[in-house]
């Protein structure tokens, strides 16, 4: 009974999904437009504000000497703005919505080290794989996803068939394992199906 009610209501479960994120993704570009409308350096912005990331991040930056900064999944451009101001790196960035794609071109503009893309992350990345870009020693940050179809699986395949020098720091990574069920990854000694 229950799966039959699912059945006849799926479409309308999903429509009312999908009116929810976007008026959710449009209180976020009003709210960013009013509260903070240019990106400020502050420890609160970048990494989530998250202190150990940023320091996992610097470490790294000493670490490997790297040539280019990779993001998938820009939003507002607050991670962005942080890696390209404390590397000074070349940062490339793609970003699926339109919205939030000018919003950060707008905050960050007036730091000239980020080249912007609106783009999904595959044929993103898969561009960039397509450049000398691909030769260069580079940092990826994949965090795009937001939406119901992650890109991760992808994002990964295309970078490791294209990139030799690589470092890549995922997002939200145990969460992403739970609900992309088919995506197979060796983590910390673990296989997970
Ligand atoms: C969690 S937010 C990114 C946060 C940002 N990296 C930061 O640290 O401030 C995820 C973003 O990815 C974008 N996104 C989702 N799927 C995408 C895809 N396939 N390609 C590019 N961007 C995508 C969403 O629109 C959203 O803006």
């Amino acid at each position: 009974m229950n799966n039959v009610i699912k059945f006849l209501f799926h479409p309308f479960f999903r429509k009312y999904h999908d009116l929810l994120s976007r008026v959710s993704a449009l209180e976020t570009a009003v709210d960013c437009l009013i509260n903070s409308p240019k990106w400020v350096e502050s420890e609160e912005v970048g990494f989530n504000g998250q202190r150990h990331r940023k320091i996992i991040f610097l470490s790294l930056l000493k670490a490997f000497n790297f040539d280019a900064i990779v993001e998938t999944g820009t939003y507002i451009g607050d991670t962005t703005g942080y890696m390209a101001k404390i590397s000074g790196l070349p940062v490339y960035t793609c970003e699926l919505n339109t919205r939030f794609f000018s919003l950060a071109k707008m905050r960050l503009r007036g730091i000239p080290n980020i080249t912007f893309a609106l783009s999904d992350s595959r044929p993103f990345l898969k561009h960039m794989s397509g450049t000398d870009i691909v030769n260069n020693r580079t940092f990826f940050y994949l965090d795009a996803h937001q939406y119901k179809k992650y890109p991760l699986r992808e994002e990964l395949e295309i970078i490791c068939s294209g990139w030799k020098n690589f470092v890549i720091m995922i997002d939200d990574f145990w969460f992403l394992m739970t609900t992309d069920m088919d995506m197979t990854i060796i983590a910390r000694g673990k296989h997970y199906p």
